[in-house]
C-alpha cells in the first residue's frame, strides 16, 4: 500500500529562492546570520549524520540508549489506540524505538519538510511494521496549523527527539510547544529530548570535534552559497568557530573570516574585516528548572523524565495542562 503524502501548509524544501533572500538578507544584517536550517542540504545533512556518530557528539548515543531503556514506560504512559506525531521526523531511526514497544499504536504521523525523506521512511516503515498506519505529512512543524483528520480519535503523542528544540531559542521554542500543545489536544502529551547543560568542556569538544566535521558541516554553507547562489567564498579563507557561552546557556557557532576579503553572491558583494563572522547556530542546554519552566511557557507539565547516569542528555514527558 502506499498511500499519497499530505501536504500541509508549505511546500517541501526551502526552495532556492528562499535560500537566497535570506541570505543576502543575512549578510546584508547587523549582526551577520544565516538560518540554521540552510545547513541541511544533501551534503549537510550527510555531515549532520556523521557528526552523530563522533565519539565527542554525546547526544544522539545517548538519546538513544535513554529511549531504549524509556520506551516501555512511554509504551504504558500513552496507553493503546494512540496516534504517534513526530516533529521532523528525517528517517525516523529514533521513533523505531518508540514503535517496536508499541504494538498497540493507531497510527504513526512523521512531519517532514523533506519530501523525499518522506516518500523513502514511509515505504520502509509500512514494509517493516505492516500493521501500522503510516501516514506522513510534509510541512515546516513550525507553522503546521492542522493534523490530518483520520486521527482525530486517537490521542495524540508527540515526539521531538535529538534536541532540535537546542536550535530554536527560548521564544521560538515557546512558540513551538503551544504550536505543538495546539495540534496534540488537551488529552496529549510530547516527548521532548533535550540536551543538558554539564561541564563546558564537554560542550566544547561536542561542538570542536578533532576529525573536522563540525567544521565541514558549518563550511558546507559557504559551499552551498558557492553553488547554489554563484557566490565565489574561498573555504580556505573562512573557519568554523563554537563555543559555550554560559551567561546565555548556549553553544554558538560562526563562520570566521581570516583576513579581509570581499566576496560576490547571487550579483552582490560584501566586504569581511579580518575576524568578523556569519552566526549560523544556537544550540540551547537546559537544567531541570529550564526545561520545567520551558515546558510550562508551552502549556506543558512535566510529569516524568528519564536521564542518563551522567546527566547528559534528557528525555521528558510532557503533559498537555488543560
Ligand atoms: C540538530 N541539532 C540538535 C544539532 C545540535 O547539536 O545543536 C546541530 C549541530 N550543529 C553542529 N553540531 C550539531
Amino acid at each position: 500500500m502506499n498511500l499519497p503524502i499530505a501536504t500541509l501548509e508549505r511546500p517541501g524544501t526551502a526552495d532556492r529562492a528562499e535560500f537566497r533572500n535570506a541570505v543576502l538578507a543575512g549578510l546584508g544584517a547587523t549582526p551577520r546570520a544565516i538560518p540554521a536550517r540552510f545547513l541541511y542540504d544533501a551534503r549537510g545533512s550527510a555531515l549532520f549524520d556523521a557528526i552523530c556518530e563522533l565519539p565527542e557528539y554525546y547526544l544522539t548515543r545517548t538519546e538513544t540508549e535513554i529511549l531504549g531503556r524509556c520506551a516501555a514506560e512511554v509504551a504504558q504512559r500513552a496507553g493503546p489506540d494512540c496516534a504517534l506525531v513526530e516533529f521532523g521526523s528525517g528517517s525516523s531511526v529514533k521513533s523505531r524505538l518508540l514503535l517496536d514497544a508499541m504494538p498497540d499504536l493507531d497510527a504513526y504521523v512523521p512531519i517532514d519538510i523533506s519530501r523525499e525523506h518522506l516518500d523513502g521512511t514511509a515505504a520502509r516503515l509500512r514494509r517493516d511494521y505492516p500493521r501500522l498506519r503510516v501516514e506522513p505529512v510534509s510541512a515546516d512543524y513550525m507553522v503546521l496549523d492542522s493534523l490530518p483528520a483520520f486521527i482525530n480519535g486517537a490521542r495524540r503523542i508527540g515526539f521531538f527527539p535529538g534536541s532540535t528544540i537546542g536550535n530554536l531559542t527560548p521564544e521560538e521554542a515557546t512558540a513551538f510547544l503551544r504550536r505543538a500543545r495546539r495540534l496534540l489536544r488537551d488529552d496529549g502529551a510530547l516527548i521532548l529530548g533535550i540536551d543538558l547543560k554539564k561541564d563546558p568542556q564537554r560542550l566544547h569538544d561536542a561542538y570542536n570535534d578533532a576529525a573536522g566535521v563540525t567544521a565541514q558541516f558549518t563550511l558546507n554553507l559557504l559551499r552551498r552559497m558557492n553553488r547554489e547562489l554563484d557566490a565565489n567564498f574561498d573555504l580556505a579563507a573562512f573557519a568554523h568557530e563554537a563555543f559555550y557561552n554560559p551567561a546565555e546557556g548556549r553553544i554558538e557557532i560562526y563562520f570566521r573570516s581570516l583576513r579581509p576579503q570581499s566576496v560576490t553572491v547571487a550579483g552582490r558583494r560584501f566586504s569581511f574585516a579580518e575576524g568578523e563572522r556569519v552566526h549560523t547556530e544556537y544550540s540551547y542546554k537546559y537544567d531541570d528548572a529550564g526545561i520545567a519552566a520551558l515546558a510550562g511557557s508551552g502549556g506543558f507539565t512535566i510529569t516524568k523524565a528519564w536521564t542518563d547516569p551522567e546527566r547528559l542528555f534528557a528525555v521528558a514527558w510532557l503533559q498537555a495542562t488543560a
